[in-house]
Formats: structure tokens, C-alpha cells, sequence
């Protein structure tokens, strides 16, 4: 390609992993359009807000971020230039008409379903305004199946952990939660698909795979026989085929948890000892108010469960505070929970009403100030936690990806099996080529709250497939 003919394209992502990876998905869309991304909108030709709508602060920093774009815009249009404003992603889908409404500097919005026609929705926004018109598009299908169709056959671009999503929407309607409505009715893509897309990604040098869905776990995708599989099924398909060094999922939703994906756990090498399992709250008639369908003691007899199949397992959760109703007691009794499970990572939120979900009408919406101390005393536990479970990791040697460049000289940095980050020094920069992208034995000698420090001792051999 030309390079004067490059156009650029700069791309905010709000939110989850979800999120980030169809970000990635509309990197390459558009590259195959000629756009090359920037780091700074101010200097794009076409700017996408890839938006959250979770709780309401996420919702309304999209709209802090339109007004500054607004004044970049107006100073571009001062020179001549044009900038697409686009906002995609979970408050375009729930909000559309609004944001067409509040903020007329909008020029598109899209849903999270209906990315793969941004190059049309460029074009048509851009081709008219060459006759003056100002169209204004707004796209919220919410039909899936076209999206990964039509990005199911992208190039990968090189690197050693990557995502790759096998299941998207919701049909768990918890009461606070706006997922089922942003993203839609839960969704499996077959398993011919994943597959296509593991074999890319394992080809393109990808050692580790995280699958991602809102609800990974109840994932459920046809075969090639019309038979449906599991993700306990597809994960040791992938051990096996094209064998990742590394297996993840996330999110899962503890009522998908089976005996038979616990299985997986004590039987797949390359399943990672770390899972993330949002449990919300420890007290049962506020799992029941949350629609939960789990109660507290459910939830510790699958960690029981898990931890009796992989014994190292570490867990991460998510917890929300200051659900409508919920009372001193009834948080003493997530902070029982968590003192119980122990974690090695957590979120956790104040409770957020949400338009149009059952909870924001509920009676008794706790006062802020009660969410906020509820939220400063758990948030110390889980501190607590994690800084006690990463110094336990000091003295003992980690299989560690090195991924990513150290901020110093000659240093990597990577993940143990538990997600914690590892920096390694390796006082040479010639030795970084040599041990980017590949699973070392590092001996841990120092832990912070956030990350480990350590030295290499040795490569690791390469797990070998099994499952
Ligand atoms: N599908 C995943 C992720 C959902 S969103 C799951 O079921 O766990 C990620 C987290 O945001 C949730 O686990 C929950 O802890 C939090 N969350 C969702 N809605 C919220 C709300 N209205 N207020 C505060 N936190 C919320
Ligand atoms: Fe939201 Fe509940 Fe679905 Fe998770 S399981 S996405 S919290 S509705
Ligand atoms: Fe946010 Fe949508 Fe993810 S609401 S958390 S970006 S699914």
C-alpha cells in the first residue's frame, strides 16, 4: 500500500476482555481497508469508542471522552481535515438513540454484533460527506452469527497469548446486570470455527490461548457431526490439537461449573491452575435477590471440588457490594466467604443501578456511603490476600511465558501459571530474542502487590499433550 494513502484510525477500549478482543477485531477489519493505528486521536481519520456499560461511571466516561474529541474535531474541520467519530461497543447497543441525541458530534454508532460492517458504515459516512451531507448511521442488530462469520477467516498478527472467543451473550439475567441486554442471547460458535481459528493463531507462534465468553463455561458449540460439545471437550481438544502450551477461560458462571470440566482440571496439564469465578456475595437471599441460581455454600463446594482436582489451583473472583437490600450483616458474610476461599486476585464493586435491569427498581438502594465503606473493608481483605499470595510464590520455581518487553535493559516480562506478572532481568539485551515468546523455569526472589521478580533458571520442556 501507498503510504500517503494510509489513513489513520485510533480505538478506545472500554470494559472486558470481550471487548478488547473485538478492539483486535476491528484492528484488522480496518487494516484490510488501508488504516493503520495510532496512539493519538488527534492525528486519526477515523476514531471508535469500543464502549462499556457495566455501572454507570464506565457509561459516563464515554461522554466525558466525546467532548474532548468534540473540540479535536472542530480544530481538524478548521483545517480542512474530516474525523469519523464512531461509538461501538455495550453503551452504543443499549444507548444508540441517546448518544444519536445527546451528542450530534457523533457521526456512527454500532452494537457490539455488527462490527464487521465497519468498513461499509466508513465508507457510506465518509463518501456523502464529500457532497456536504452529514449521514449519520446507527447499527444495533443484534444477531452474532454474522460477526464471526465474517471475521472467522482474518489473518492473526504475532504473538504468544492470545484470545479467542468461542461463546458471547447471556441468558443468566442476573438481576443488576445489563450483559444479556448489550451483547444478546447466549451464543456458541461450532466447533469447525474455533477450530479454523486455534490452528491460525497456534501457526501465527501463539503458545498460550485464553477462550473468552461471558459465560465461557456453559459454552456449548456443534460439531462437526451435529453433536454439541462442551468447553470441558473443546479444551482437550486443544490441548491436543494444535496443542497449546497454555489453556484459559474466562468468565465462567459457577452453575457451569461440571464434575466434568473440574475434570479437566486434574487431567489436562496445559489447563491453567487459575480460575476466575465471580461469586458476587457470600449471602444466600442476596444471590436469591441477584438471580444468581448459587448459593454461598454451592460456590465453596466447587472450590472444594477444584482444589481437591488441582491442589495449586488459585482463584479470582468478583464481588459486589451494597446490592438494594443487603445489610451489615449480610456483607459480614461475603467477608466470610472470601476469609474462607482465599483468593490470589479479585474484583469488586460498589453496586451500580443500571437502566432497565430489574434490581434498579428494587426498594432499599443502600445509601453511598454504606457501599463505600463495605467496598473499603472487602477491598482490604482481598489486598491482603493477594499480597500473601504472591510472597508464597517466593523461593519456588514458576514455568513462566515471557511476552512482553521490561520497562529496563534486557528485561522480559511474563506470566506464572497463576497470572502473576514476572519480571526477569536477563543483563543482555542480545538474549531477549532467545527467550521472547517462550515458557522458562524462573525461581522467584521477590514479590510485590502487583508482581513477582525472579531469574531464569532454566527453559521448560514442553508440557506434553495429553488429555
Ligand atoms: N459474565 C461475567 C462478567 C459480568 S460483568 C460474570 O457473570 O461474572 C463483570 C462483573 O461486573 C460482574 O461479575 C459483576 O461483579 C460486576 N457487575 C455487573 N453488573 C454490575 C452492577 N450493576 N453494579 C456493580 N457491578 C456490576
Ligand atoms: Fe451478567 Fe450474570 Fe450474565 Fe454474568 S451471568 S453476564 S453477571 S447476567
Ligand atoms: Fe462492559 Fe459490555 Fe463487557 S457492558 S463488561 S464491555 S460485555
Amino acid at each position: 500500500m501507498d503510504k500517503t494513502n494510509t489513513k489513520k484510525f485510533y480505538i478506545k477500549t472500554y470494559g472486558c476482555q470481550m471487548n478488547v478482543y473485538d478492539t483486535e477485531r476491528m484492528v484488522d477489519v480496518m487494516a484490510h481497508e488501508g488504516y493503520a493505528v495510532t496512539e493519538s486521536p488527534d492525528e486519526a481519520d477515523l476514531v471508535v469508542l469500543n464502549t462499556c456499560h457495566i455501572r454507570e461511571k464506565a457509561a459516563e466516561k464515554v461522554y466525558s471522552d466525546i467532548g474532548r474529541l468534540r473540540a479535536m474535531k472542530e480544530k481538524k474541520a478548521d483545517d480542512g481535515k474530516d474525523m469519523v467519530l464512531a461509538v461501538g461497543g455495550c453503551v452504543a447497543q443499549a444507548e444508540g438513540d441517546q448518544i444519536m441525541k445527546r451528542a450530534p458530534v457523533v457521526d456512527m454508532v454500532f452494537g457490539p454484533q455488527t462490527y464487521h460492517r465497519l468498513p461499509d458504515m466508513v465508507k457510506q459516512a465518509t463518501s456523502q460527506k464529500a457532497v456536504g451531507e452529514k449521514p449519520r448511521i446507527l447499527d444495533t442488530d443484534l444477531s452474532v452469527d454474522e460477526k464471526f462469520e465474517s471475521l472467522g477467516k482474518k489473518d492473526v498478527e504475532q504473538k504468544t497469548s492470545a484470545f479467542l472467543t468461542v461463546q458471547e451473550g447471556c441468558d443468566k439475567f442476573c438481576t443488576y446486570c445489563v450483559v444479556p441486554y448489550t451483547r444478546g442471547a447466549e451464543f456458541s460458535r461450532n466447533i469447525e470455527d474455533v477450530m479454523t481459528d486455534a490452528r491460525k493463531l497456534a501457526e501465527a507462534g501463539v503458545v498460550e490461548v485464553t477462550l473468552l465468553g461471558q459465560n465461557v463455561n456453559a459454552y456449548h458449540g456443534v460439531g462437526e457431526n451435529g453433536e454439541e460439545w462442551s468447553l470441558a471437550r473443546l479444551i482437550r481438544e486443544l490441548a491436543r490439537d494444535p496443542g497449546f502450551q497454555r489453556i484459559r477461560y474466562t468468565t465462567s458462571h459457577p452453575s457451569d461449573m461440571t464434575e466434568e470440566l473440574i475434570r479437566v482440571h486434574a487431567e489436562v496439564e496445559q489447563c491453567m491452575p487459575y480460575l476466575h469465578l465471580p461469586v458476587q456475595a457470600g449471602s444466600d437471599r442476596i444471590l436469591k435477590a441477584m438471580n444468581r441460581h448459587h448459593t454461598a455454600d454451592s460456590y465453596r463446594k466447587i472450590i472444594e471440588d477444584l482444589r481437591k482436582a488441582r491442589p495449586e489451583i488459585a482463584l479470582s473472583g468478583d464481588f459486589i457490594v451494597g446490592f438494594p437490600g443487603e445489610t451489615d450483616e449480610e456483607f459480614q458474610e461475603t467477608m466470610q466467604l472470601v476469609r474462607d476461599i482465599g483468593y490470589a486476585q479479585a474484583y469488586s464493586f460498589k453496586y451500580s443501578a443500571r437502566p432497565g435491569t430489574p434490581a434498579a427498581t428494587m426498594e432499599d438502594q443502600v445509601p453511598e456511603e454504606v457501599k463505600a465503606a463495605r467496598l473499603a473493608e472487602l477491598q482490604a481483605e482481598l489486598s491482603r490476600q493477594q499480597v500473601a499470595f504472591n510472597e508464597g510464590t517466593v523461593g519456588q520455581v514458576l514455568p513462566v511465558l515471557l511476552e512482553r518487553r521490561g520497562k529496563g535493559a534486557g528485561q522480559l516480562v511474563g506470566r506464572s501459571p497463576y497470572m502473576q506478572a514476572v519480571h526477569v532481568t536477563l543483563g543482555d539485551d542480545s538474549l531477549l530474542d532467545r527467550y521472547f515468546g517462550r515458557i522458562v523455569d524462573v525461581e522467584i526472589l521477590s514479590a510485590g502487590p502487583h508482581s513477582l521478580k525472579g531469574q531464569i533458571i532454566e527453559e521448560a520442556a514442553p508440557v506434553a499433550a495429553r488429555g
